[in-house]
């Protein structure tokens, strides 16, 4: 696809892989609209990229927050891919120190978050995508969903972010399925770590030796720049579909995460 005057949905485009993404998407010429539910974070990346940036405070576990973000987006001109790269909570252990199991509710709100909202994202922009005019090939636009590899090689407390992750992993293809009439590809990215906000209050260079140690190679965290250029790349390339896509220098997780 030529993303030039495509209109992009970024959702979490305040975080670590959302502004990245945000940044490169609008180098490369497309309209992005930043929705986050950071006020502040969210709207110092579209004030920075300035024109053809548009800021939106969206909930993505609100259901008339994402329409009214879609909205917005295909108001800016013919909506062609949404990014869905926004954070939220990890689960606790299944059972604590004094096995004491944790609270079911934990584990309905890591799912809700990150599973269930991808979906609501990817129905309603799809939505609007599917109105727009087809390109080349009959395509009209991709979605870009952002799994982990804790999808596949979760670690010690990621029983709910790794179902969730899993499920985002096991509706690409049948996504794909059910919106190739429309011209839409659906593409998921599976990162391992990546040295982005997420990791908060930590030294970088601790962060970078600790984690990298465990990359094959290259033999560092991932930088949220690669994660743009992927997407990127999957934006552009029709043929890329109904895939997963590791985004981890070849890093399997152990049961703590690290080397150990
Ligand atoms: N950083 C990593 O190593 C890594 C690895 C694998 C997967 N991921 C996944 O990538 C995604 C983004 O990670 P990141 O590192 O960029 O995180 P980040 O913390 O840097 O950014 C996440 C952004 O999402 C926003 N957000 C949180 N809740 C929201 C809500 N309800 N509605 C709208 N926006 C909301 C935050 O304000 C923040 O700006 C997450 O799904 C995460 O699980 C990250």
């Amino acid at each position: 696809m030529d993303i030039r005057g495509a209109v992009a949905l970024v959702a979490g485009g305040g975080g670590g892989f959302g502004a990245a993404t945000s940044r490169r998407l609008h180098a490369a010429g497309a309209k992005v609209v930043v929705c986050d539910l950071d006020e502040e974070k969210g709207r110092a990346v579209a004030d920075d990229l300035g024109a053809g940036a548009l800021f939106v405070r969206t909930d993505v576990t609100d259901e008339q927050s994402i329409q009214a973000a879609v909205d917005a987006a295909a108001e800016l001109g013919p909506l062609r891919i949404a990014v869905v790269a926004h954070g939220g909570p990890g689960g606790p252990r299944t059972l604590d120190r004094e096995s004491r199991p944790a609270p079911q509710e934990s584990f309905t709100r890591v799912v809700g978050i990150f599973l269930e909202a991808t979906y609501n994202i990817n129905r309603l922009a799809a939505a609007a995508i599917a109105r727009t005019e087809a390109l080349e090939h009959g395509e009209r636009g991709v979605l870009i969903n952002t799994a982990s590899i804790a999808a596949y090689d979760g670690t010690i407390g990621q029983a709910a972010y790794g179902a969730a992750k899993g499920g985002i992993v096991a509706m690409t293809l049948p996504l794909a399925r059910d919106l190739a009439p429309s011209g839409i590809r659906v593409v998921t990215i599976a990162p391992g770590t990546f040295l982005t906000p997420a990791f908060r209050n930590a030294d970088p260079e601790q962060l970078d030796a600790y984690w990298g140690a465990a990359v094959p190679f290259p033999k560092r965290m991932g930088r949220a720049e690669e994660y743009a250029q992927l997407a990127q790349q999957i934006a552009e390339n029709v043929y890329l579909n109904g895939e997963t896509i590791r985004l981890d220098g070849a890093l399997r997780f152990t049961p703590k995460g690290g080397n150990a």
